[in-house]
């Protein structure tokens, strides 16, 4: 059984809506649709935003559906001038951005209760959707490292701080948080996000803009990638 989860309706709709034998079922007021995707086993969410949305729906799907591997799938904001409004970013590591005990010695970012910075994806995963990603869409296809935190990023400074500390190339606010319950359950998982903005002072104009197009492209990929899961 595959688990997919997005944070908004535009990241999930179209995967909901292929689905075959569809079943829902209301859990913590997130809706899971159960069913066949490409004749694959799949539960698919819109948990909302934010780290404990997206920790709530991952523990729901690994605990009640039983959920080998997860995927989570939506739009991030691009970091670096190589990453562009439209492409692809498929996660081989998760940060938390807003993971912060510095005060008292750690790294930034540090997960204590994991003793991590970074958690990596399943590199099984990660080379599948890359592969698959290059087949269908040619260029714009990137593998890097996701940083997660509660808070949408729309200016430089702040951006400057996650792409220097992380070398992340891509920030959105629930994969990190996804990655965590994966680590913790021993269960795979991969981030697979589109582009809708650049995180600087633009993206107020560019997400709005953009997000519905990023988002359909990748659950446009994630149909093509469960047959080979
Ligand atoms: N999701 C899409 N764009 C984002 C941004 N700039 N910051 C956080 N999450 C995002």
């Amino acid at each position: 059984m595959v688990g997919i989860i997005g944070a908004m309706d535009i990241e999930v709709e179209n995967l909901i809506l292929v689905m075959s034998d569809r079943k829902a079922e209301t859990i913590s007021g997130i809706v899971f649709h159960s069913g066949k995707i490409e004749n694959t086993d799949c539960v698919v969410a819109k948990c909302g935003v934010g780290k404990v949305a997206a920790a709530v729906c991952a523990q729901t799907m690994i605990l009640k559906y039983a959920t080998d591997a997860l995927i989570n799938v939506g739009v991030a904001g691009g970091i670096g001038k190589e990453i562009h409004i439209g492409d692809i970013v498929v996660s081989n590591g998760l940060v938390q951005h807003d993971m912060d005990t510095t005060a008292i010695g750690d790294e930034k970012g540090l997960i204590s209760g994991l003793n991590l910075v970074t958690i990596p994806a399943s590199k099984r995963l990660t080379e599948l959707v890359v592969s698959t990603a290059h087949n269908i869409y040619g260029k714009g296809v990137h593998v890097g490292v996701i940083a997660t935190g509660d808070q949408f990023i729309g200016d430089g400074e702040k951006l400057k701080e996650i792409a220097g500390v992380f070398g992340a190339s891509a920030c959105e606010m629930e994969g990190g948080s996804i990655a965590q319950v994966c680590y913790m359950n021993h269960t795979e998982f991969v981030v697979i996000r589109a582009i809708s903005d650049n995180a600087n002072e633009d993206a107020k104009v560019d997400f709005p803009a953009f997000a519905a197009a990023s988002a359909h492209k990748t659950t446009e990929l994630i149909q093509k990638v469960l047959p080979s899961m």
